[in-house]
């Protein structure tokens, strides 16, 4: 698959491991020529740079923790610096559950949801903004956000990153509404469970979610492509599962 967006800047958040970084490649591998990538972990964030410019990419990295705001400025400025992206992949997105364990809903505690949802929510739309306004200009861009089938199943103990997940629905189907005419794409991809190092203790404790619904992230990263390629506008705000 040709990528259209091969000569210009696209960037991925979260890129530095899992799902991220496995899109990353992907698009190196389908001839993406300029990738910016983000993480919090900077010398994760060089090795991954390594890795990718072995395959013969220019990546330039930003350490960006997206439930900060100064972080996510700073990520601004250097989008400013390198230069727009063409194509960007809305990946980052916690879940305090790996972190915390789960929690029902009277049990939540506010700092934490305050926490979540800048990042998952307030710092994705900030990002989101600034890039369309570049995209406009340019009349072109894709976007894909990174959703999750999980807040469909309503799965218990994780509210707070079902509602985020639930929230990019109406998202996407924003910016296709608002930017559409404008030649801009977006499309949400939800995976289901990913067979990788974020769900590996819940997997333990649940063998048959692997057994039955696992997902490898090279198979999310290669829809994360195919959504990026998309270019016709019949087909603006596709609503993938994988
Ligand atoms: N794994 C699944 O089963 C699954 C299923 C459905 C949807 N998803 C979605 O897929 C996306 C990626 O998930 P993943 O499975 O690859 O695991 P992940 O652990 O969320 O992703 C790892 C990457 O995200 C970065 N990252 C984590 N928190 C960050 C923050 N606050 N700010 C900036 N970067 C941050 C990490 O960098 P550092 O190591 O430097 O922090 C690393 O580069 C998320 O949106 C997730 O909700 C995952």
């Amino acid at each position: 698959m040709s990528f259209p967006f091969a000569a210009q800047p696209v960037l991925i958040t979260g890129a530095s491991s899992g799902i991220g970084f496995a899109c990353a490649q992907t698009l190196v591998q389908a001839g993406a020529r300029h990738l910016l990538i983000t993480g919090r972990d900077a010398d994760k964030l060089v090795t991954a740079q390594a890795q990718l410019q072995q395959q013969g990419a220019r990546v330039d990295v930003c350490v960006c923790d997206q439930s900060l705001r100064d972080d996510v400025e700073r990520l601004l400025a250097f989008l400013d610096a390198n230069g727009w992206p063409a194509a960007f992949i809305a990946n980052v997105g916690v879940n305090p559950v790996h972190e915390h364990g789960p929690k029902k809903l009277h049990s939540i505690d506010v700092d934490l949801l305050d926490q979540v949802i800048a990042t998952n929510i307030t710092h994705t739309v900030l990002l989101l903004s600034r890039i369309l306004k570049a995209m406009r200009v340019q009349r072109s861009g894709s976007i894909v956000l990174m959703g999750s089938q999980a807040w469909q199943h309503g799965i218990t103990g994780q509210a707070l990153y079902n509602l985020c997940k639930s929230s990019l629905t109406g998202l996407k189907n924003s910016v296709v509404s608002e930017y559409g005419g404008s030649g801009i794409f977006c499309h949400l991809l939800s995976p289901g469970v990913v067979l990788n190092e974020r769900t590996r203790r819940l997997r333990q404790h649940h063998p048959a979610l692997e057994q039955q619904q696992g997902v490898t992230e090279a198979e999310v990263a290669s829809a994360a492509l195919q959504l990026l390629c998309i270019q016709d506008a019949a087909r603006n705000g596709q609503d993938i599962a994988v």
